[in-house]
C-alpha cells in the first residue's frame, strides 16, 4: 500500500471527446457519486472549450479540474495557445503535460516540458507532468533510460521543495488505449526507479511526498492490484474515464485498495 502521507489521486482524462453537454453530464454525476471521497483528489481533464463551464459545474465540490496542455509563456503572441495563467484564471487548478500524445503527435520533447512545468507551478497550477517508454523501447531494455531522460526534463526547472508538490505520471505508451496493462510488478519496478531518481536529483523529501500515478489502460478491475503497490500514489485514465460507473469504480476501489474507507 502506498505512503499515507501521499494522498490517491485519481484523474480522468477525456482527451478530444464529449460535447459541452456530454462533458456537463458526466461531470455531473461523478460530482454526485465521488462527492464523498474526501481522502482522494479526484480530478477531470475535459478538452479545453469546456473547462470554463466544467469548472463552474463542479464549484464547491471535491472534484478539481485539469487542462490537457499549455504553453509555456504567461502571455503573448502564440495564436491558438492557452497560458497557465489564464487557465488558472478560469479556476483549473492541474495540466497534464507531456503526455505520450503531446509527444508523438505535437513535437513535444522534453526540454519543453521542463519549460511548461516551470511556468505551471509559477501560475499556482499543480502539472501532471507524464513519461513512459514505447514498447520498441521495452523490448531494446531502455524503459529506465528513457523514462529517467524524460523526467529528468521535466524537473530541470524545478526546486527540490516545489517538486513535492507535483504529480507525476508514469504511461508506457504500448500500455495505453490498448487494453494491454502493465502487469503491478512492471509498474511498481518503474515507479521506485522514477522515485529514486527523484531522491537523487532532488532529495529524499521531494522523493517522499512526489505523487506517481500509473496510467495505461487502468479499469476497475485492475486498480486495486496497482494501488496495492507501494509506489503507486493514483491513476491517470483514459478510456475508463469516459463512463461514470467505471471511473466512480476506479475511483471507489482506489480509495479502498488504500485503506482509507
Ligand atoms: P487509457 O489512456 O486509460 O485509455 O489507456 C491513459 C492515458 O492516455 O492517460
Amino acid at each position: 500500500m502506498s505512503n499515507p502521507n501521499r494522498r490517491p489521486i485519481l484523474a480522468g482524462n477525456w482527451k478530444m471527446h464529449l460535447t459541452l453537454a456530454e462533458g456537463l453530464a458526466l461531470a455531473t454525476e461523478i460530482r454526485n457519486r465521488c462527492g464523498r471521497f474526501r481522502q482522494a483528489d479526484v480530478v477531470l481533464a475535459p478538452v479545453s472549450l469546456a473547462l470554463l463551464s466544467i469548472v463552474e459545474r463542479l464549484a464547491d465540490s471535491n472534484v478539481a479540474v485539469a487542462a490537457q496542455n499549455c504553453h509555456a509563456a504567461a502571455k503573448g503572441a502564440f495564436t491558438g495557445e492557452v497560458s497557465p495563467v489564464q487557465l488558472r484564471d478560469l479556476g483549473v487548478r492541474y495540466v497534464i503535460l507531456g503526455h505520450s500524445e503531446r509527444r508523438q503527435f505535437f513535437g513535444e520533447n522534453d526540454e519543453g516540458v521542463g519549460k511548461k512545468g516551470r511556468s505551471t507551478v509559477d501560475a499556482g497550477l499543480i502539472p501532471i507532468l507524464c513519461v513512459g517508454e514505447s514498447l520498441a523501447e521495452r523490448e531494446a531494455g531502455r524503459t529506465l533510460e528513457v523514462v529517467t531522460r524524460q523526467l529528468d526534463g521535466a524537473l530541470a526547472l524545478l526546486l527540490p521543495e516545489e517538486v513535492g508538490g507535483v504529480v507525476l505520471a508514469y504511461e508506457p505508451v504500448w500500455a495505453i488505449g490498448t487494453g494491454r496493462t502493465a502487469t503491478p510488478a512492471q509498474a511498481q519496478e518503474t515507479h521506485a526507479a522514477i522515485r529514486r531518481r527523484v531522491a537523487s536529483t532532488h532529495g529524499e523529501d521531494a522523493a517522499k511526498n512526489v505523487r506517481i500515478q500509473y496510467g495505461g489502460s487502468v479499469k476497475p478491475d485492475n486498480i486495486a492490484e496497482l494501488m496495492a503497490e507501494a509506489d503507486i500514489d493514483g491513476a491517470l485514465v483514459g478510456g475508463a474515464s469516459l463512463d461514470a460507473d467505471s471511473f466512480v469504480n476506479i475511483v471507489t476501489r482506489a480509495v479502498h485498495a488504500s485503506g482509507l474507507e
